[in-house]
């Protein structure tokens, strides 16, 4: 089931910056790159520690490694080499950003 969940009102957040926010039990970041938004759960792919943006990127606060936070894609670090932090897809609607979360559902 898919789920719609409300980051921020739109144009909140400047150039170059991130924000962090929680969709259920879970961690996002979502991060302004020129102008286009990207969004990712925010969990490391070596051991699902949460990242926030130090300087150009996002920094693992478990074991420190990095991620390009225009592509989610894994620099350096303890994260395996080729790993991406889980893109999550973007919606823009009446003046707010939202992330579209899809989640298992037993009872459906
Ligand atoms: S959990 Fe991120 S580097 Fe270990």
């Amino acid at each position: 089931m898919m789920h719609t969940i409300l980051v921020m009102p739109e144009g909140s957040l400047g150039e170059g910056q991130a924000k962090q926010f929680n969709f259920g039990p879970r961690k996002g970041i979502i991060y302004n790159d020129a102008g286009i938004l990207k969004a990712y759960e925010n969990a490391c792919t070596h051991m699902g520690g949460t990242t926030d943006l130090q300087g150009d990127v996002l920094h693992c606060r478990m074991h420190h490694a990095e991620f390009d936070p225009c592509t989610g894609a894994r620099l350096c670090g303890q994260a395996p080499e080729g790993s991406y932090l889980p893109p999550l897809e973007i919606k823009i609607e009446n003046g707010n950003v939202f992330v579209l979360w899809e989640m298992f559902d037993a009872f459906a």
